[in-house]
């Protein structure tokens, strides 16, 4: 067997950087990993010398990956019950609708649980052969919450961080899972659990106290002869990154094109989301269509530009949703669109950067309107996009970006008239009013961008400092 190459400093989390998807041809081919979580920490590991330990979005034996950007990729393979059982049962199906508010109901089955142990156990195991001995390591999210525990008993060594990207429920929800011990027990194996928001920390604090009994408060739990800390460090992009991208004269050039294909409207609308119902696509589809029925917003004045990736598409309540918007979309395009003028460009496409780039330069408004959000980097990336510094941001409070965007058009998606409400106000903003809150939101994006996020973080794990210089000096 050949000898493992270990690093200093291991990331953990389900998804690798780049996903194993089908070419319209049949053939395999790589591309980058939907979602937030790759996009916040692809940026920054690009060129440390890190080991990323994590599943290739294939079933069947572990592809040999080479390095991207100078990260090493350790693949963990996953058999169709471990993607049926533990990615698209336990962690999708489970904790994913009970995390988000349960907006969808969450289903629990013990062959998942099993599942989600046993995917869990591998997942150290495979960081165990990885991590150079006292090195760091840093798990991430809701489908890994057992690693930290598995992990110190197998490298008691190491140093452990843990991060959550998505929100952590009130204890009122978190008390209907049947194994809530076990997955509180599993967190508390690292030495820092890191969440998006105060308010995650604060419910996690009172859950340990009430379900394993353990002395606990809003920064710190005692657990056998140890101290965990906890904390919210907001996760985020790279701004200057998405700055610089959205400033270069090919994406203004495609920016302009694009606006000239939509047929040069006065006003361009646009959302960009997973498919996914805590996003609360249909509610946004809903109060765009009653703002076209009432005449609020004409059909070849504003267009709207709706993106919507397919996500986790063999999970029932994703397959429900995706037939219901695409039922909508063709609803409102028929009665509200004209020949060649479509009510609602509707995209499942995946664009690359620059086009993304592109099409928020184009967009006069972003409506970013979840249900629940652990944080929206789309809001973000929008923000930093927007160079001018024109452009409105219609956000959910219940995004976890409301808690630093607080210039943005806050609405409650929940609240239909509020909803519409806050589409108009932000179709109808002055410049000046945009402009003001916009340079506000661009400010402090660029002083709070990926960087300040790992240094905050990686300076409360790794006491000494090291790794915080490696890390965020490039
Ligand atoms: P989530 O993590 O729930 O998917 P976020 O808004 O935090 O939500 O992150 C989504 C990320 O996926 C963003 O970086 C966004 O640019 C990217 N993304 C969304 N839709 C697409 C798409 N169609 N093509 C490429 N990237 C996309
Ligand atoms: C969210 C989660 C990530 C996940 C991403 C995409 O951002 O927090 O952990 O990777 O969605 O979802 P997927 O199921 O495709 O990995």
């Amino acid at each position: 067997m050949p000898e493992m190459r270990q690093s200093s400093l291991v990331v953990v989390a389900n998804r690798l950087p780049i996903d194993d998807s089908q070419a319209p041809d049949g053939a395999c081919e790589w591309r980058r990993s939907p979602g937030g979580l790759v996009s916040a920490l692809h940026p920054l590991l690009r060129h440390t010398p890190a080991t990323w330990v994590g599943w290739a979005g294939g079933t069947g034996p572990a592809p040999a990956l080479p390095d991207v950007d100078g990260v090493r990729m350790h693949t963990v393979a996953l058999s169709p019950e471990d993607l049926r059982d533990h990615y698209e049962g336990f962690a999708n199906a489970t904790l994913w609708p009970l995390y988000h508010d349960a907006v969808e109901q969450p289903q629990h089955h013990r062959r998942w649980w099993e599942a989600y142990q046993r995917v869990n156990q591998r997942f150290a195991e495979a960081t165990a052969e990885v991590a150079e001995p006292g090195g760091v390591v840093w798990v991430q999210d809701y489908h890994l919450q057992l690693v930290p525990g598995q992990l110190r008993a197998l490298r008691p060594d190491l140093r452990i961080g843990f991060f959550l990207h998505v929100p952590f429920p009130p204890p009122e929800l978190f008390m209907q899972l049947p194994r809530r011990a076990e997955l509180l027990r599993g967190m508390l194996g690292a030495d820092l659990v890191g969440f998006q928001r105060v308010q995650a920390a604060h419910n996690f604090a009172q859950l340990v106290t009430r379900v394993l009994e353990l002395p606990a408060t809003d920064r710190r739990i005692g657990i056998d002869d140890r101290v965990v800390r906890i904390g919210a460090f907001p996760v985020s992009i790279d701004t200057a990154e998405m700055a610089a991208l959205a400033d270069r004269p090919d994406v203004a050039a495609r920016a302009h094109r694009l606006r000239q294909d939509l047929g040069d409207p006065r006003q361009v609308i646009l959302s960009v989301d997973r498919m996914d119902y805590t996003k609360g696509i249909e509610q946004r589809l809903k109060a765009y269509s009653e703002l076209l029925a009432s005449g609020d917003v004409k059909v070849r004045d504003t267009v709207l530009v709706q993106v919507a990736m397919p996500s986790r598409e063999r999970v029932g309540q994703y397959q429900i949703l995706r037939e219901r918007i695409e039922r909508e979309v063709g609803r409102i395009n028929g009665e509200f669109g004209r020949v060649g003028e479509p009510a609602i460009h509707y995209l499942t496409q995946p664009f690359d950067r620059a086009e993304l780039a592109a099409l928020y330069r184009v967009a006069d408004v972003m409506a970013v309107t979840p249900l629940r959000d652990g944080m929206n980097l789309v809001a973000k990336e929008y923000v930093a996009a927007r160079v001018d510094d024109t452009g409105a941001l219609l956000l959910s409070e219940f995004a976890g970006t409301a808690a630093e965007l607080s210039q943005a058009y806050l609405v409650n998606p929940h609240d239909l008239e509020g909803l519409k409400q806050g589409l108009r106000a932000a179709l109808r903003a002055s410049p000046a009013d945009t402009t003001q809150r916009m340079r506000a939101m661009r400010a402090h994006l660029h002083q709070h961008d990926i960087r300040a996020w790992a240094r905050s973080y990686l300076r409360a794990l790794d006491e000494d400092g090291a790794l915080v210089s490696r890390l965020t000096s490039t």
